[in-house]
């Protein structure tokens, strides 16, 4: 197929876009590089062996130059990833969370609509659930009760869809409900390259390893679990881009899947995992609870897997060995 890919230089973006090379699609990449580097491109073309990778610096926003693109291509299909993803920004400056995701993503969609493409595979987020009655979490539970304006961001973009769905069944769209992307390509070529000091659990671990932070702060150990410590589902993002692949070969009707593995994990669990597997050791200490987190979230992925036959293969012991990999080769990001 003919993709498009919003986005595509970012952390989830890249790795989804040398998968839909690797399979034989051809791709087109619009970003605004506002979170990435081009650099990407090369390494993508590094790792495929492939040239054929068509880039646009252009802004989700610009809706004339979005048509141009669309005119130009004609694409079967876009995969939308562009938008703004930082919890806390987000509650610094609403207006841009607010612009950027929602504003963007209707831009976009007019844009799409105009020109006849009805295939979306979109990037949400299990944030969307808030804080979950009970955990696995699956696709049936209540959403809403988002703690920040990036989670209600996506927690709107899921509604538009299902609103324009709802207008218009010709369309085919995937709302897919990441858990907590980490790892790196195997490679080590591309991986996750936050700018500044990272908010998220693995890139802070990583770069405590490389002796660029000093002590990672653990968010709070008298939450309700095992150890006390928050429980996520880590999944690798090299699972996570695959996902996307079987998301838009199954496509029909408006359809929403949780990608996580189902299992949880404590912050002390990927901190034994990393030294484990690494054999590093990640200086710590127990800090106050984080605004906004919730004690444990992890994903029912059995619709995933019985619709889509989509699974997440790689165990936490790999992910913390790529997104080492991919620090260790790549210490000031790209
Ligand atoms: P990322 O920041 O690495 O990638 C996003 C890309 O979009 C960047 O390359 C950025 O330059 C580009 N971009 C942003 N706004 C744009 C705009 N207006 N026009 C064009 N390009 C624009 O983030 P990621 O981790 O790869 O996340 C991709 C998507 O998945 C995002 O929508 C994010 O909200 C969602 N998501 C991420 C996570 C996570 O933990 N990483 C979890 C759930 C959902
Ligand atoms: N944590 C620490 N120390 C840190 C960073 C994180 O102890 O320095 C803990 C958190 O308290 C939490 C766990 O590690 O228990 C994971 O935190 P992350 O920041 O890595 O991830 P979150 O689960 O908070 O958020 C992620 C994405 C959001 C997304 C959410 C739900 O960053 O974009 O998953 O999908 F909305």
């Amino acid at each position: 197929m003919n993709i498009l890919v919003t986005g595509g230089c970012g952390y989830i973006g890249s790795h989804t876009v040398l998968a839909l090379l690797e399979a034989g699609h051809k791709v087109t990449i619009i970003d605004n590089l506002c979170n990435s580097s081009r650099e990407v491109l090369e390494r993508i073309k590094n790792i495929t062996g492939i040239n054929e990778l068509t880039f646009v610096e252009m802004d989700i926003r610009d809706a004339d130059g979005l048509e141009i693109v669309f005119n130009h291509y004609k694409f079967d299909a876009v995969m939308h990833f562009a938008g703004l993803k930082s919890v806390g920004e987000s509650t610094k400056k609403p207006l841009e969370y607010y612009d950027n995701n929602v504003g963007g993503t209707a831009i976009l969609l007019n844009v799409m609509k105009h020109a006849n493409v009805k295939t979306l595979v979109f990037s949400s987020s299990a944030t969307v659930y808030g804080d979950p009655i009970s955990v696995p979490i699956s696709e049936t539970a209540p959403t809403g009760g988002t703690t920040n304006p990036y989670g209600t961001t996506k927690l709107m973009i899921e509604q538009m869809l299902s609103d324009l769905y709802a207008s218009d069944q010709s369309w085919n769209i995937a709302r897919l409900r990441y858990f907590n992307p980490v790892g790196a390509h195997e490679s080590g070529l591309i991986g996750e390259d936050p700018g500044g000091i990272p908010n998220n659990l693995m890139p802070y671990i990583t770069q405590v390893a490389s002796g660029k932070l000093d002590e990672l702060s653990v968010y709070g150990d008298d939450y309700d679990t095992a150890d006390g410590s928050g429980v996520r589902d880590y999944i690798h993002v090299v699972d996570l881009a695959a996902g996307h692949l079987k998301a838009l070969d199954k496509l029909e009707g408006l359809a929403t899947y949780n990608l996580g593995t189902g299992k949880g994990y404590s912050v002390l669990d990927v901190i034994k995992a990393f030294e484990d597997v690494n054999d590093i050791k990640i200086s710590y200490k127990i800090a106050p609870r984080r605004e906004g987190d919730i004690a444990s979230c992890y994903a029912d992925p059995t619709l995933a897997e019985s619709e889509l036959g989509w699974k997440a293969n790689k165990d936490i012991n790999q992910m913390v060995r790529d997104a080492w990999n991919w620090q260790s080769k790549n210490p000031t990001g790209y």
